[in-house]
């Protein structure tokens, strides 16, 4: 009996024994299937902000007051551009899911705009500030500290960029270049509508035209090109003042990209310095006005130019290898957001966009 009894407690202690290892195995295995489905419930809305498949793009209020249809074939992105898995919408009511909401800063400065700050800002959701205008003329920004985690500009230094033009390689090389001396009648030509004495442009206009002729154009002279008539107009001229009207890092316009390259006359160019230019337009494409040690020099230098056929013909080698693309409109911009979108800094946000915004501005 006692051996039996011994037996029994034996037993019975080592069915007690794996009890208690049935519930240490249950409780891991329990608490192993909560760590996964919490795990993979935040990798999954981690993924949504940051590396998604399909990034929305609320643009709150399209700059300067038009709008643009983005029906298509039902999407924008994909449709006109070929950008995909890329939503555009202009629905304030999707804005709890938008990736990336687009403030243009013409409307916010202006008060035809409001931020939402009273509404929730779902965890990842970027705010970007959008001005393609020189410093000049953004307004005094420091209200919007601490608000933005994006910037959206020509700059090549913000989050996104948008130039006002581009060059595209050639997928053949061209060997037709036109002659580029036929149909050219004036030596210098300069469009011109918001004419101000104060301008540097215009102290440098005031100089040249004293030793160059310079035909000059637009509403300060009473000759206002139509779009039409403005690339004819410069394609007869040897050279385009293609001259900014502020001076601001990065601010190239289309009076280069549109008015010079594709008028087909040699930019001669004033805005930023030489080599803000050097790393986006073509190499041997343009003069710089502060290539010159006086106006003088630059003057005698484009007479000199025009009448040497082959080192005036060398201003256009470039478009044997090189096309220009003009920026197109809002949308193409506001789509291009995406192709950005999963190299933006996981977290930023712009403590003071006013110094941002004048960075490498001189008034
Ligand atoms: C677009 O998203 C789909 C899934 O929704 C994915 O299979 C595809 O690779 C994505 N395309 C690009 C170019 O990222
Ligand atoms: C992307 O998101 C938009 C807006 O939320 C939605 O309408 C669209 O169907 C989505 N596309 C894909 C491929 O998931
Ligand atoms: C030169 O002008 C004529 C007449 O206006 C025009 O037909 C021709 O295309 C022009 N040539 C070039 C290279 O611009
Ligand atoms: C965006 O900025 C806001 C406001 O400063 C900040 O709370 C948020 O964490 C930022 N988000 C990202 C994704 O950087």
């Amino acid at each position: 009996a006692q051996v039996m009894e011994r037996r029994d407690r034996c037993f019975s202690a080592s069915l007690k024994g794996w009890r208690y290892l049935c519930r240490l195995v249950f409780c891991i295995l329990s608490g192993l299937l909560l760590c996964l489905h919490n795990g993979w419930r935040e990798a999954n809305t981690y993924n949504y902000w940051k590396s998604t498949a399909n990034v929305t793009i609320l643009v709150w209020k399209w700059p300067f007051g038009r709008s643009y249809s983005l029906k298509g074939n039902g999407n924008v992105c994909l449709d006109l551009y070929k950008i995909p898995n890329c939503t555009l919408v202009d629905q304030r009511s999707l804005f709890p899911s938008a990736h990336v909401v687009v403030f243009h800063n013409r409307e916010l400065i202006q008060g035809s705009q409001q931020l939402p700050i009273e509404l929730p800002r779902p965890q990842g959701q970027r705010w970007a500030w959008m001005s393609l205008e020189s410093p000049a003329h953004n307004g005094n920004l420091k209200k919007f500290a601490n608000i933005f985690n994006m910037t959206i500009s020509y700059r090549r230094d913000a989050d996104v960029t948008i130039p006002y033009g581009e060059l595209l390689p050639l997928e053949t090389e061209s060997n037709l270049v036109e002659d580029s001396h036929i149909n050219k009648t004036s030596l210098v030509c300069w469009v011109v509508s918001n004419y101000r004495n104060h301008h540097r442009r215009s102290q440098v206009y005031k100089e040249l035209s004293a030793t160059d002729p310079v035909k000059v154009y637009g509403r300060w002279n009473k000759m206002p090109l139509s779009s039409e008539d403005l690339l004819t107009t410069i394609s007869r001229c040897y050279f385009y003042l293609a001259f900014e009207n502020s001076l601001a890092k990065d601010y190239v316009t289309e009076k280069l990209w549109h008015n010079a390259y594709k008028g087909g006359a040699v930019p001669v160019v004033l805005g930023p310095p030489i080599s803000d230019y050097k790393a986006v337009a073509p190499e041997h494409s343009f003069i710089h006005v502060d290539e010159f040690s006086s106006v003088r020099e630059l003057g005698k230098y484009l007479q000199r130019l025009a009448e040497d056929r082959k080192r005036y013909e060398e201003y256009f080698n470039w478009k044997k290898h090189w096309k220009v693309k003009v920026r197109g409109d809002w949308r193409e911009s506001l789509c291009k957001i995406c192709l950005q979108y999963n190299s933006l800094p996981q977290h930023k946000v712009y403590s003071d966009l006013e110094a941002w915004d004048k960075k490498g501005y001189r008034p």
